[in-house]
């Protein structure tokens, strides 16, 4: 038997859980952080859970932590003692690694140390059994998770606990002048996807207004069409590699196999999109990939990403789906043109 903790955005935890209950003929939910943390046992050896979880396409899962200590938090600050503590218990794990730390509290927890406060405190523990506490790149991460009375840890790699940000809450600088939030999505899509932009030559960003996916790909060197009614940022229809098409794009006609790479970010209906990406399936290269979001607009969110991928699969391979931290209501699919 192993308990774990899983983490999706906001609201969509339902849709986690499902894709989970699918994998796992037996499984139990205990709701942490309503629609968003919850926490799992399974009936088998998290060897196995762990094998199963990074084999299968979970779109809903953020983030997922097997609980491997449990402490009762007293709500004093020698709580911070029982992490401490345990360094010596899993020395070996500990001794030559890399290790990042990762704490999350939920509102209700009772747990009053600070975040540096435990960093630190575990800090001269692991350096002591032979192990150095990194930000980046770690060996393993200790994460952990207060709520109520509990304090839940649990040991993992990047890739077995599916990000190395805490809960899979990536975050990016904002910088001066960025002309959307949006940009944050196709910056995450790069990382989760391990899509390097630099490697493509020239794109067709659909939905391109106000400019933030046009601007990463023009900072990666790329010539992008942009293609939209609305205005885009002045700092980016200026960039002489930059094409404004300010039209639907349904009425725009692209010359034939001249793009390496299609992004679209219409938040449209998921259908029209789809038809739409179809469309413009012979200005691309064989081979081409693609990056899309795909919006979730009704309660039938499974049978509607089922639709969706079923269509886009007349002209493209769905490389992955994943529901990314900077999505709102809606996932981002990876694609890639048939040859
Ligand atoms: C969420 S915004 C895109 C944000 C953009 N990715 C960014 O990084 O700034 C959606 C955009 O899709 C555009 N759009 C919606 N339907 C469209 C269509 N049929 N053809 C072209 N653009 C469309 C809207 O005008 C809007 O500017």
């Amino acid at each position: 038997m192993s308990k774990w903790i899983g983490t999706s955005n906001q609201n969509f935890s339902p849709y986690a859980m499902e894709e989970l209950r699918r994998l796992f003929t037996s499984i139990n939910f205990i709701q942490l952080i309503p629609g968003e943390v919850f926490l799992f046992d399974i009936p088998m050896e998290s060897d196995e859970v762990q094998q199963l979880l990074s084999t299968s396409e979970l779109i809903f899962l953020r983030h997922v932590q097997p609980i491997d200590r449990e402490f009762v938090l007293t709500g004093q600050a020698s709580d911070v003692n029982q992490l401490v503590e345990m360094i010596s218990y899993i020395d070996s794990s500990v001794a030559d690694k890399k290790i990042s730390i990762h704490i999350r509290t939920s509102r209700e927890s009772l747990l009053v140390n600070t975040k540096s406060e435990i960093k630190s405190a575990m800090e001269e523990a692991i350096v002591e059994v032979g192990g150095q506490l990194v930000l980046q790149n770690p060996d393993l991460i200790i994460t952990i998770f207060a709520h109520h009375t509990h304090l839940y840890v649990g040991f993992g790699t990047v890739e077995e606990l599916r990000s190395d940000w805490p809960g899979g809450a990536i975050r990016f600088q904002r910088e001066e002048g960025q002309a959307s939030r949006a940009k944050f999505k196709l910056l995450e899509a790069e990382q989760v996807f391990g899509l390097d932009l630099s490697l493509f030559k020239q794109a067709i960003d659909v939905g391109a207004a106000p400019g933030g996916w046009s601007s990463l790909l023009l900072e990666r060197g790329l010539k992008v069409t942009a293609i939209d009614p609305a205005v885009l940022d002045e700092k980016v229809s200026r960039h002489p590699a930059l094409t404004h098409l300010k039209m639907n794009a349904s009425d725009v006609k692209l010359p034939k196999s001249s793009f390496d790479l299609i992004v679209c970010d219409m938040s449209w209906n998921p259908l029209l999109m789809s038809k739409l990406v179809l469309g413009l399936r012979p200005a691309l290269k064989p081979y081409s990939y693609g990056v899309i979001t795909l919006k979730l607009m009704n309660k039938k969110v499974m049978q509607s990403i089922r639709e969706v991928k079923e269509r886009l699969g007349s002209g493209y391979t769905v490389l992955q789906a994943k529901q990314l931290f900077h999505n709102r209501d809606e996932i981002t699919l990876l694609i890639q043109k048939n040859g």
